[in-house]
């Protein structure tokens, strides 16, 4: 890795500082950590934890929920918005069922062909639950990335989501994936935020460009008009 400094001290700001206990991380079920990835790619974590509890009880496998009628399923998720995310969800669990005997592939390739699954989830889920080595990029790592490495230009256009790719792929650890994944969600949520970022608590302190150059406010550039 061209850069262990960056993954080491995330991981160890992880195990210190990061979120702990919440629903989804007392297993590694594939199950779970797909449904609870699903429920979070749009919604906060406070907001998800409840929904995420009554759907597991209603539906506690993926046989349960493909075998589940698509009306039961729209009406456990009927509050938590974006209902794409339900149908693709439960279109996911007939197809890991009927061409995975219910079991969700380890290989983040072929999980990003399922219904609802994009590359950074693909790689979240494989994560979290096999420990499969796999870059992550979603809106919380772009602002941390674009902030880290002074990285210019709207992080929503092809050639710099790219250069984002190469760049989280490159900074991967060989060890402690969940904890290095988990610690780019957290500092993205809860430290290095679009505003008034909490740049004293930061591990990144004293290497972070924007920081250094006075552009946090400005870095992740915004959606040009
Ligand atoms: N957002 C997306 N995945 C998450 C996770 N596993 N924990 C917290 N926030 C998230």
């Amino acid at each position: 890795a061209p850069d262990p400094d960056f993954s080491s001290r995330l991981i160890a700001w992880q195990k210190q500082h990061g979120r702990h206990g919440l629903p989804w991380q007392q297993s590694h079920e594939a199950y779970r950590v797909w449904l609870s990835e699903i429920m979070l790619q749009q919604t906060q974590v406070t907001a998800v934890i409840p929904y995420y509890q009554r759907f597991l009880s209603s539906f506690p496998t993926v046989f349960a929920l493909a075998a589940a009628p698509v009306e039961e399923v729209m009406e456990h998720w009927s509050g938590l918005g974006y209902y794409t995310r339900a149908r693709n969800l439960h279109q996911c669990a007939k197809q890991v069922v009927e061409k995975y005997q219910g079991q969700f592939p380890a290989d983040p390739a072929l999980l990003q062909e399922l219904p609802g699954i994009g590359r950074s989830t693909a790689a979240a889920i494989t994560a979290f639950s096999y420990g499969t080595v796999a870059a992550i990029l979603d809106g919380n790592v772009k602002r941390v990335l674009a902030r880290v490495f002074a990285i210019d230009g709207y992080p929503g256009s092809k050639p710099v989501e790219d250069q984002m790719w190469k760049l989280a792929q490159a900074l991967l650890p060989a060890q402690d994936i969940q904890a290095y994944t988990q610690g780019l969600m957290d500092m993205g949520a809860t430290l290095c935020v679009r505003s008034s970022p909490k740049c004293p608590q930061c591990p990144f302190l004293d290497r972070c460009q924007a920081y250094a150059q006075g552009r946090t406010a400005e870095l992740p550039e915004r959606k040009p008009k």
